[in-house]
């Protein structure tokens, strides 16, 4: 397949009315899967009613068919149409962060959306994202949009156009690029299902942020275990990782340090995972700079192009800083973690 590539410039007023979103816009509606961006990461986006789109986004991707979709709308009224009913505190947070990075769980109402979509669930993700690209082109094609992030299974998330032609050039309908994405790690995924909100997936929003709007949240434990089923289907799976092997370091800079230099005497070629603020500091064949360990959000913005810059290395080895489980540092922390396979090296 000939995968088009659309630019636009996200800061023109009416881009809804632009030919490339129209045009975009126009694929979606033919039940073709298109790659757009949002301030999260970019999105694979297929008609949320139609089977034939959603399989089309699975086929490209390469995901397991039993890990749901989160649907997209530009809308509040949208929801209406497929959720059961809208509780009280899932009301109170779409008014406070949407459109922005929290997907809500809903009791899903039956026989509107694609089976295949929500995995056969009963329940329905559902987010409003804060980019004015992605917000006009849901708006042009009158759909809901069911949109995973736009890679290969398993690899890190797209945070620019680049990235998802890397992964996808060839097996979809288009790529329409917007720039680089803000934030640089997925939505925070709620669930409001039961009585006391819980978190299935930590991202751009924090429990803290949360907490302050409605109270108590919980968070699914799995996240803090192998041993557990998460909750989220898709926290399952190894995503993130780079194609050498990534080792997650809770130590100094020195520790890491000798761990690095004892792989280097081993022969092997050794990559570390570091802020500006630890840069100049590493002797190691690879020195790859997330972010400022000062500000976590640049941390998160630059996460996953970093874990992909490896790949354009021969590295045998990576050794990551961790960082703190606190605000973002929580979404961070659990890609790095899945990154890594869950191999931790702890400092004595
Ligand atoms: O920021 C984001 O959320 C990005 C952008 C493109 O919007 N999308 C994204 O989608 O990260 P994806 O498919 O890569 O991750 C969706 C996550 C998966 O872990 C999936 O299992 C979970 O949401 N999910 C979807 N529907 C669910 C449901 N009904 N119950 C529990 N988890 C669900
Ligand atoms: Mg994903």
């Amino acid at each position: 397949m000939d995968t088009s590539y659309f630019k636009v410039d996200k800061n023109v007023d009416n881009l809804s009315t632009y030919p490339q979103i129209i045009e975009a816009a126009d694929r979606l509606v033919k039940n073709e899967v298109v790659a757009f961006p949002t301030e999260t990461v970019y999105g694979l986006g297929g008609n949320a009613k139609s089977d034939a789109a959603v399989r089309k986004i699975f086929a490209a991707k390469g995901r397991p068919s039993d890990n749901p979709l989160i649907i997209h709308i530009s809308e509040l009224q949208q929801i209406k149409e497929f959720v059961v009913e809208v509780p009280q505190t899932a009301e109170l947070l779409m008014e406070k962060f949407w459109p922005g990075p929290l997907t809500i769980i809903f009791q899903k109402k039956a026989g509107v959306l694609s089976e295949l979509a929500t995995a056969g669930l009963s329940t329905v993700a559902i987010r409003m994202p804060e980019h004015p690209v992605a917000l006009a082109l849901i708006q042009a094609s009158g759909l809901p949009i069911a949109a995973p992030s736009a890679n290969r299974s398993g690899r890190p998330s797209p945070t620019t156009a680049e990235h998802v032609w890397e992964d996808l050039n060839g097996k979809v309908s288009a790529i329409v690029d917007g720039g680089s994405t803000g934030i640089g790690v997925e939505s925070t995924v709620l669930d409001c299902t039961g009585d006391i909100p819980q978190i299935l997936r930590p991202g751009g929003v924090t429990k803290e942020q949360l907490e302050a709007e409605i109270g108590l949240v919980k968070v699914d434990p799995a996240l803090a275990s192998q041993d557990k089923a998460p909750k989220s289907p898709g926290m399952k799976y190894t995503h993130y990782a780079p194609d050498a092997p990534l080792y997650l370091v809770k130590g100094s800079r020195e520790y890491i340090q000798q761990l690095i230099f004892e792989k280097k005497r081993e022969g092997l070629k050794v990559g570390v995972l570091t802020t500006v603020e630890n840069r100049d500091y590493y002797e190691s064949d690879i020195v790859q700079v997330c972010g400022q360990r000062s500000r976590l959000e640049t941390v998160a913005s630059g996460l996953y192009d970093a874990l992909r810059s490896f790949n354009k290395s021969d590295v045998n080895i990576i050794f990551s800083e961790a960082f703190v489980h606190e605000g973002v540092g929580e979404a961070i922390m659990n890609r790095l973690l899945k990154a890594a396979g869950h191999k931790v090296i702890t400092e004595n």
